[in-house]
């Protein structure tokens, strides 16, 4: 058995903004807070998808990940990633590509062309994340996350030829 088989993905709901900002303030520098996250359920549900990974044993939530939807003429051409994390102890097994794959295949599956993101330069696991996902840095956003931060704005192009079949299921 695999290290995440005990771990579940399924769409974000409101009871789970309280785990996800608790989360959130563990893992980042710059903690998305609460009314954000609940925001985002307020959003239309065409122009969002949000996935959380919740441990099968002790029902714990232990990642999230999200995207937005970029509409032009009535129909989504690109999406967004808001955002993807995992709690510290349980990194490294494989949930955040989990995540990421999940929101990947809903984009594809709703005809986005392509993803773009920003992250922190520094920060390198999400880095590795997001190449080996078939991300491509394209530029720097110069303080992006105040000073002395800046973001790296990465691209996925042709996602609808992107194979996501052999990737691990929810
Ligand atoms: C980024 C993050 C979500 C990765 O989650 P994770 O569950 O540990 O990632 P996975 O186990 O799925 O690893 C996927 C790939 O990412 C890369 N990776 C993950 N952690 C890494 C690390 N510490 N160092 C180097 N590469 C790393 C690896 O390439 C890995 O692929 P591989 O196992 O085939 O080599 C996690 O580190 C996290 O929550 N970080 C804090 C929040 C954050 O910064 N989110 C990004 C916001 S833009």
């Amino acid at each position: 058995m695999s290290p995440t088989a005990a771990v579940t993905l399924r769409d974000m709901t409101s009871d789970d903004v309280a785990s996800m900002a608790a989360l959130e303030a563990v893992v980042s520098p710059r903690p998305w807070s609460h009314d954000l996250f609940a925001g985002e359920l307020s959003m239309p549900a065409a122009e969002r998808h949000w996935a959380v990974a919740i441990d099968a044993t002790t029902n714990e939530l232990v990642g999230f990940g999200g995207i937005m939807f970029v509409m032009a003429d009535g129909r989504i051409v690109e999406g967004h990633i808001m955002n993807v994390a995992v709690n510290p102890e349980r990194q490294g097994e494989g949930l955040g590509r989990r995540l990421l794959d999940r929101i990947m295949r809903e984009a594809q599956g709703r005809g986005a062309e392509a993803l773009t993101l920003e992250v922190r330069v520094a920060n390198q696991p999400a880095l590795a994340l997001y190449r080996r996902a078939g991300f491509a840095p394209v530029g720097v956003r110069s303080g992006y996350y105040g000073q002395g931060e800046d973001a790296l704005v990465m691209w996925l192009h042709d996602l609808q030829d992107v194979d996501l079949e052999g990737a691990s299921h929810d």
